[in-house]
């Protein structure tokens, strides 16, 4: 049966372990395997309604229409789900995020996957949630990692089922930390991390060397996660992070600002004085700091005086997306 209306809920998360560079960029299949935490305090609501008097998708995003280049990559999801729903009807779409949207804060993340879900659900297709997980990972590869909570890890092979989606590694009680986002700027990124990926892989002398790098890094990260040895899993957090950046910076793809280093040689000195804090940077110029709950308040009050940090989020790991509303 098909509700026809779905409401559903999605948080960002955040790479340990980054993805940087598709195997297969038609299936939208990642080189290299990551693990990230869903973070609880950046969520992204999503509304979903089937209505035939449309003519086509429409997709507002904060109570304004979308970006058309937002639009599209929604009506490419839409129009999957409708190949396998053998539906004819369009969707109005509204969603809402409740940290800033396209300024490397990952709203895509939570935004795909409650996308995903809600679709999924609207069209009454009554999918597991791994393969919730693959039709998200199609629109973007780290969204697949948010339709779960706590720890989680997402492969960089398609099985022959042709179903690759994300799973959970460990819950959010696993390691007792939060993540500070550390705001630099309020713009839009630079780079969109697709094209930014693109550049790296085809320009990049180091690609290759990153490749080889991050399943070691990955594995070892993981490793550490399940012995629940925080030391190492910041000091692998950082290092991935680093890795990516160079391989990406030799491509000329700087993602990376004089506050992003200012932040990032704080959050060292942090830890050189004694406290848990470990510093990564996706595609963007923000820094986000993985601390221990111990040490958090401190090292947010470090990092607010950071000249150049606009402002810092503190987040906690969070729970995977939810249906609020509908479903089949
Ligand atoms: C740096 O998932 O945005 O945040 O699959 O092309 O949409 P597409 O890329 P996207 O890339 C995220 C890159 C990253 C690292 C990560 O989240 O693993």
């Amino acid at each position: 049966m098909t509700s026809g209306r779905a409401v559903t809920f999605a948080h960002a998360n955040i790479a340990l372990a980054k993805y940087w560079g598709k195997r297969d960029v038609a299936n939208n299949v990642p080189a290299v395997p990551s693990l990230s935490v869903t973070l609880e305090g950046m969520r992204t609501s999503t509304t979903l309604e089937l209505d035939e008097s449309l003519s086509s998708d429409t997709f507002e995003l904060n109570g304004v229409s979308a970006p058309k280049e937002a639009l599209a990559r929604a009506v490419t999801l839409l129009d999957r789900v409708r190949r396998e729903a053998a539906s004819s009807s369009f969707a109005r779409v509204s969603s809402r995020n409740d940290f800033p949207t396209a300024s490397g804060l990952a709203s895509s993340a939570s935004g795909f996957a409650a996308l995903a879900l809600a679709a999924v659900n609207a069209y009454g297709l009554g999918w597991s949630v791994e393969r919730t997980s693959d039709l998200a990972r199609r629109s973007s590869a780290s969204a697949a990692r948010s339709l779960f909570g706590g720890f989680v890890e997402l492969g960089n092979e398609l099985p022959s089922s042709g179903v690759l989606g994300a799973a959970q590694v460990a819950p959010v009680e696993q390691l007792d930390v939060h993540v500070l986002v550390c705001v630099t700027s309020e713009g839009q990124k630079a780079i969109a991390s697709t094209d930014g990926m693109g550049r790296t892989a085809q320009e990049s002398p180091y690609y290759a060397a990153w490749v080889e790098r991050a399943p070691v890094m990955f594995r070892e990260l993981k490793a550490a996660l399940l012995t629940k040895d925080l030391e190492r899993v910041g000091d692998l957090t950082e290092a991935s992070a680093l890795a990516m950046h160079a391989s990406a910076f030799a491509a000329g793809v700087v993602y990376v600002t004089g506050a992003t280093l200012d932040a990032m040689t704080r959050v060292r000195e942090l830890r050189a004085s004694g406290l848990a804090a470990w510093a990564t940077m996706d595609a963007g110029p923000h820094v986000k700091v993985l601390v221990s709950r111990a040490d958090s308040a401190t090292v947010k009050a470090a990092m607010e005086r950071v000249p150049g940090v606009l402002r810092v989020l503190e987040a906690k790991p969070g729970a995977g997306a939810t249906v609020i509303e509908g479903g089949a």
